[in-house]
């Protein structure tokens, strides 16, 4: 069988990125823009600066990501596009490049969605194995998921309000850590020991999660400490607020993946970056026979590969846009 490379691009936030994936499975080259720099004077993503070094950076990356792989657009069987969920500017600039290169090279249009991208992620460690359960933890996006065949997305629970990676920035930018929070406030907790006792979020038998809650509370607790001149041990604080949120989520996955009598699991976002989630489901996994997969640290956050692995499974099914196809702020996982 001919051999198909896909040239993922991804701009939905703030990572400019370019890959090019063999097969779905095997990456030849990326090329990442972050921005994470810029956006740390501000405390978070301020979107139209976010748009503008899109614009800056998009075709940079492409051509690096082609040298690195010693290709050319005409070598390419296909270009997959990230359309959606993200910030509006962001995703027009990848979108614009992504048609222009398909236009221009006469290259089929692959549109992917976020999400199945960061669940795809998956596929450039080893194929999927069906029926699984996805576990997505992100920025936006907290979500079990249940797949029996590639593309086949079945919604089992969400968040009712916090993601699980924005309650983590917005808990470490009390505690006075630098955006993005999660990977600080992670690396901060294995100074520490959870000594501070946090509410347990929604502890039901349902597949949904709340962070807010959970996020008040260390709030609160921080706050409170201040105004009694106590000062708060930080590195316990990150210790006990990852460990409720951890014991949350492992929990839930794992009454669905008992529930639904399913032996694959596997992780996708950027915080299945977080070292002590990575353990704790190894470890439940290890206990229950569970086959587990979490990607490399690479694709875990924000990047291309994850779009073109997702973009070769889609191009199998024949999935094709014509270029009315639009950037979506919001738009369910499909
Ligand atoms: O998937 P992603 O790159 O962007 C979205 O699609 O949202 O996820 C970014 C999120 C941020 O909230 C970041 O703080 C979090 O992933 N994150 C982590 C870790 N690494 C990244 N959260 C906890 N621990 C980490 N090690
Ligand atoms: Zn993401």
């Amino acid at each position: 069988m001919k051999d198909v490379y896909i040239l993922g691009i991804e701009s939905s936030c703030d990572e400019t990125s370019c890959s090019i994936v063999k097969n779905g499975t095997v990456e030849l080259a990326t090329s990442t823009s972050t921005q994470i720099d810029i956006h740390e004077n501000f405390g978070g993503v301020v979107p139209e600066i976010a748009s503008r070094e899109h614009v800056k950076n998009i075709t940079l990356v492409i051509e690096d990501c082609l040298r690195k792989a010693n290709m050319k657009i005409e070598d390419v069987t296909a270009i997959a596009i990230t359309y959606g969920p993200g910030l509006i500017g962001s995703l027009l600039v990848g979108m614009q490049a992504a048609k222009t290169l398909s236009y221009i090279y006469n290259k089929p249009l692959i549109p992917v969605h976020h999400i199945a991208g960061h669940i795809y992620a998956n596929s450039l460690v080893e194929e999927l194995k069906f029926p699984l359960i996805a576990l997505v933890v992100s920025g936006g996006h907290t979500e079990l998921i249940k797949m029996t065949d590639h593309f086949n997305f079945e919604k089992l629970g969400g968040t009712l309000d916090d993601a699980i990676g924005e309650c983590y920035d917005k808990v470490a930018r009390v505690m006075g850590l630098p955006y993005p929070g999660g990977p600080k406030l992670d690396k901060l907790s294995k100074e520490g020991k959870p000594t501070y006792k946090l509410p347990i979020p929604l502890n039901d038998d349902s597949y949904n999660f709340s962070f807010s809650g959970l996020k008040s509370a260390v709030i609160n607790l921080n706050h409170n400490e201040e105004q009694k001149g106590n000062e708060i041990n930080k590195a316990d604080l990150a210790a006990s607020f990852q460990k409720v949120a951890v014991t949350s989520i492992v929990s839930k996955t794992k009454t669905a993946l008992k529930d639904y009598n399913i032996n694959n699991l596997i992780v996708a976002g950027g915080v299945a970056a977080n070292s002590i989630l990575r353990e704790a489901l190894t470890d439940m996994c290890n206990e229950n026979n569970i086959h587990l997969s979490i990607p490399l640290l690479k694709y875990c956050t924000d990047n291309a590969a994850m779009i073109a692995s997702a973009g070769y499974y889609a191009y199998k099914l024949g999935r094709r846009a014509d270029y009315h196809l639009n950037s979506l702020s919001t738009t369910s996982l499909q």
